[in-house]
Order: structure tokens, then sequence, then C-alpha cells
């Protein structure tokens, strides 16, 4: 770690690494440095699984997406096989992004001098190459990334090393099992580009002590923002439950599936899978944000609405789809302002670090794993 690094990773030990009664946040530059993001790339996002898209959003062979991990691009497909993979969309030849042209279905055909790959990386054709001596079309293959599906959710591991996910998500899984992540669809989707850090909007989501102030209309009322609470997981991800304020069933717009705890009609919860897998999971359906973090103050917010089929068996369902959107994107559009608002102070030279609520436990949770990831450099 450069030197100039340590002094702020030592001061955010400081910060955040005691009680949450005595903790405060990490310090501003953690949100702000360009070298602490450069760090962020290699020790959190390279490092660990991020999750990347539906395994539903592909479902045929040759189906595919392109999306950047930390920087590196990759071109999420679906093989013959079936197999979903994560390959290096850079092409072997002279570096030229794949996937973003016009494809046909059973290859990944490079835009620029037309190299073509088949699904599973390796290079099937390079036109008028025949002239390069010892050029060997074996050695070409596009890299591929470590890759798994975990309720439906497609996961990208860069380094190629973190634990298997399914080992370290044991107590979520068991939580999550009665909604059947796995089979739910897409029942909308919402795209905003973010100008702020990235860990902005997770502590934003993982908190409810700004529902009173954020939201009176659309959560406090019914959330209000004392009863919240968090739960220690000992496990990579935090959780934060929002109560209704009068312990009853709640109403649901879908079908909840049967099996789903009546708690959970009672509450909704809020999860960040680290390092920024962001869902909030209700009765009828689950909310996520997939964050593609591009820079140090840029990235890209995708809101997936899913719902299990079962549970869209409701007269006007598209109706109630519609208002799912709808709404979300009121309350993304509540958050927005705030968001913005704390990354221009952050960015005075008068901002420090700041004192938690005893409702921002999930938060702190975060930020004591993220220094966990730096010290393990
Ligand atoms: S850069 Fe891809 S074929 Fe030339
Ligand atoms: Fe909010």
């Amino acid at each position: 770690m450069p030197a100039s690094l340590e002094g702020l990773v030592e001061e955010a030990r400081g910060a955040v690494l005691r009680p949450l009664a005595e903790a405060s946040t990490l310090p501003p530059g953690f949100y702000t440095s360009p070298d602490i993001f450069e760090a962020e790339c290699e020790l959190v996002f390279r490092r660990n699984w991020v999750s990347v898209g539906r395994a539903s959003e592909i479902p045929d062979a040759g189906d595919r997406f392109r999306i950047d991990v930390a920087g590196e691009p990759l071109l999420i497909v679906r093989g013959k096989d079936g197999e979903v993979r994560a390959l290096s969309a850079v092409c072997r030849h002279r570096w030229m992004l794949l996937g973003e042209g016009a494809e046909s279905a059973g290859t990944i055909s490079c835009p620029y001098h037309k190299w073509t790959y088949a699904l599973d990386g390796s290079l099937m054709a390079a036109p008028l190459m025949e002239k390069a001596e010892d050029f060997k079309r074996e050695a070409c293959a596009l890299p591929s990334f470590a890759c798994e599906i975990w309720n439906g959710f497609i996961f990208v591991n860069l380094g190629g090393d973190a634990a298997p996910l399914a080992q370290s998500l044991v107590s979520l899984a068991t939580e999550f099992a009665p909604w059947k992540m796995d089979e739910m669809e897409i029942v909308g989707r919402i795209e905003f580009d973010q100008s702020y850090n990235w860990k902005v909007l997770v502590d934003n989501f993982m908190e409810s002590y700004h529902h009173f102030a954020v939201h009176p209309e659309t959560f406090e009322p019914n959330y209000p923002a004392a009863l919240s609470y968090t739960e220690e997981t000992g496990a990579p991800y935090a959780v934060a439950r929002m109560p209704h304020k009068d312990d009853v069933l709640a109403e649901t717009l879908f079908k909840p599936l049967d099996g789903i705890p009546d708690r959970a009609r009672r509450s909704f919860s809020v999860f960040n899978v680290y390092p920024s897998m962001l869902l909030a999971v209700l009765a009828d359906s689950v909310i996520w944000y997939r964050l593609e973090v591009e820079s140090l103050d840029r990235f890209k917010l995708t809101i997936y609405l899913l719902a299990h089929p079962a549970s869209l068996d409701v007269p006007d369902a598209d109706a109630l789809k519609a208002f799912l959107r709808e709404a979300t994107w009121h309350v993304h559009m509540e958050d927005l302002p705030a968001c913005e608002g704390v990354q221009r102070g952050l960015m005075s030279g008068a901002a420090q670090a700041g004192r938690l609520s005893h409702l921002e436990g999930a938060i702190h949770a975060h930020q004591k794993w993220l220094l966990g990831e730096f010290g393990r450099a």
C-alpha cells in the first residue's frame, strides 16, 4: 500500500474499529481519494464476488451482456453447454472491446478486424493472418474469470481465489430460501448514471435513520426510522430490518409465496452483500440495486425489480408492476438529493469523520469489513 494511503487507513481504523456507540464513519478521504479508489478496485472489487446480472437475462446459448467490474471489461455469455461464463471483453488482437457491435448468436465477433471467438472464448477464426509466422489460434483465447450463480444472480470474482459464495452466505441462503429467488423474473428495470462515490449510496441504502427527513410520506408513516435495527451477521453481508409501525401484516402488491414467514410481512429487510450488492427484500418482491462502479465519483445504477411468477398471478399484474416501478423511482428521487449533497459535502476541506447513530449499525459493519479487506493487503 502506498505510504500516502497508510495514514488515511490508520485514521480510519481509529474512527471505525470500536463499538458502534463509540464509532465514527470512515474519514471523508475514503470517499474522495483517488488512491483509495485504486486500492478498492484492487483489494475489494477484484478480490471479492461482485454481482453483475441475473441468469434469466441470458437464457439461451449465445445470449450475452457487457459490464465492467473494477474497470475490467467483461462479456457475460451463456455457452452452448448452458454454462454462464465471464469472459474478458478485450480482443486478443489489438484490444478492441467485444460485444458492443452486431453479433451473431453462436459466436463472438470483434467489430474491428473480425477475429471470431466461440462462446467459451476460444479463437475460431482470424482473417488474413496466414502470413503471421507461428500464429497459434489456441494461444489467443479470451481469458475467463470465476463466475458463479447464486439465487439466480450472476457473480464474478476477477481474482479467482475468493471462497465459494455458497460457503460464505449459508445463513443468508437459509433466510432467502422461501423466496425462491432463482425462479424470480425481472418485472422492471430502472437505470441511472450517478455522480457520487459508490459508498454514499451503500450508506444511504443501509440505514433508515433518514426516513423521517427524506421519506416523510413514503416510508416514515409505516416504517418509522426509530423502529429500525440491525443485526450482527458474522458473515460478509449486513442487514437492517424495518418493522411496520403497528406490527401488522402489511398489504402487498403481489401474492407472497406460500412459506414466506409472517415476519417478512411485519417488516422488510435490506441487505448489503459485500462489497456493494444492495437488496430490499419484501414479502412479495425483491428490489436489487446493481452498482457498476466506474470511477471515484461515478457509477451506473441499475435497479432490478424481481418477483416470482406465482406471485404475479393477481388481477392487473401489469398495472401493479408499473406501480412498483413508479414507487421505486420516486423513492430514489427522494434519496438522490441527499446522496448528491453528501458528495459535495465530502469534497469540502472542512469535512471530517462523523459520529454514527445506533440506527447505523449496517454502515458500521460494512466499513469494518472494508478496513478488514484493506488489512488483508
Ligand atoms: S482488434 Fe479485434 S480483430 Fe482486431
Ligand atoms: Fe432512502
